[in-house]
């Protein structure tokens, strides 16, 4: 008997994780199988609750192991997803976050907040534990996008709560501030607002801590470098040209910082800002394309009404392509981890 475990084992180090580029034995992604008559049962351990390709693996899992192991006529796989944690995050943050990733581009009103907080919320319907900073401190926007408007944050211990809202942990300084006086602050003050973002929440264990910057190449992108180890950045650009310029700037200053570029968004994609700016800067950097969201009118309202078109319409094109987006992010965030050299997801390799 158990030597049937060892052939359907072996049988399933052939199937290879196709971000990871190794086989999902000796990534430890195969757990507690046994072995009921002609059944083989196992946990799929994936590198994120978001996968793309639970399909694919069943169908590789099958082709490896159903008519190459000899009395194995059915697989019977469940799912459970471990999201790497990020390595250099440990001890510098009380709070036990796997991973930190900014939303930055280079021009202003291309879509950072309307991505960063789809982009939240649709991790976090997939199953993961996410957090969102408003990080934009002087024009917070997170506040109204995902209706929590003027909400005030309550104090526990000497430590801020989170708020809530479709099942994303949010701080902003729209929560601690009059909206409609502006929020003055001179460099070392604004640093010092970004960190206490951080570290005078309590955010609890997070997958996926999300952070809205503000636009260009300025004090809050850099602030936050230097302040907390990123796992990464997403760049969101619009197709036009002009957009795409300022995105490059914006590439080039994370790179200089030494943070992985998780990939480009291209958002607003249509008949008025034209199409394939984003996916071009992609290529010419040669960092991933995340994904193409659509100019459309839904995700606007979403915006304004503080309630993101992944909740209220998942199926409308832009809804979809958000949730799209999550996905590819997510998989690609998996894959920077394994890259870089001092981030390795040790909870994944046993
Ligand atoms: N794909 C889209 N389709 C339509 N409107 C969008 C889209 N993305 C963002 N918007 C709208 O554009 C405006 C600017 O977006 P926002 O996310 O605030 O940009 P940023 O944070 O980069 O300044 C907001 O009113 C938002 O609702
Ligand atoms: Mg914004």
């Amino acid at each position: 008997m158990s030597d049937l475990r060892d052939q359907v084992m072996r049988a399933l180090s052939t199937v290879i994780e196709p971000e990871l580029h190794r086989d999902i034995v000796s990534l430890n992604m195969v757990r507690d199988l046994t072995i009921e008559g002609s059944t083989a049962r196992f946990t799929l351990m994936l590198t994120t609750p978001a996968c793309p390709l639970k399909h694919v693996f069943e169908k590789r899992c099958n082709e490896a192991v159903i008519g190459v192991v000899p009395g194995i006529h059915q697989l019977e796989i469940k799912w459970d997803s471990d999201v790497p944690t990020d390595r250099r995050l440990q001890g510098r943050l009380d709070v036990p976050m796997r991973s930190i990733i900014a939303v930055a581009s280079g021009k202003g009103g291309v879509g950072k907040s309307t991505v960063s907080t789809n982009l939240a919320v649709a991790l976090a319907e997939s199953g993961a534990k996410v957090g969102l900073i408003d990080g934009d401190i002087l024009n917070p926007n997170v506040p109204q996008m995902t209706g929590l408007g003027t909400g005030r944050p309550q104090v526990a211990d000497g430590m801020m709560l989170p708020l809530e809202a479709y099942g994303v942990k949010i701080m902003s300084t729209g929560f601690l501030t009059d909206p409609s006086k502006p929020l003055i602050l001179r460099g070392p003050m604004l640093h010092g607002a970004i960190r206490q973002l951080f570290t005078d929440v309590a955010w609890g264990n997070l997958d996926y801590m999300i952070v809205d910057l503000p636009p260009g190449t300025g004090d809050a992108p850099l602030s936050l470098a230097q302040s907390f180890p990123l796992t990464g950045v997403i760049i969101v650009t619009q197709p036009q040209e002009v957009a795409v310029s300022d995105a490059l700037r914006s590439i080039a200053m994370f790179e200089t910082l030494n943070v992985p570029i998780i990939g480009v968004v291209e958002n607003m994609a249509g008949d008025f800002f034209g199409e394939g700016g984003g996916e071009q800067l992609a290529q010419v950097r040669n960092v991933p394309f995340l994904g193409r969201i659509p100019l459309n009118a839904e995700v606007r309202k979403g915006g304004d009404f503080g309630r993101p078109i992944v909740v209220t319409d998942p199926n409308n094109p832009a809804g979809e392509a958000f949730r799209t987006l999550a996905q590819n992010t997510a998989a690609r965030i998996s894959v920077v981890m394994l890259q870089t050299a001092d981030v390795i997801p040790l909870n994944i390799i046993g």
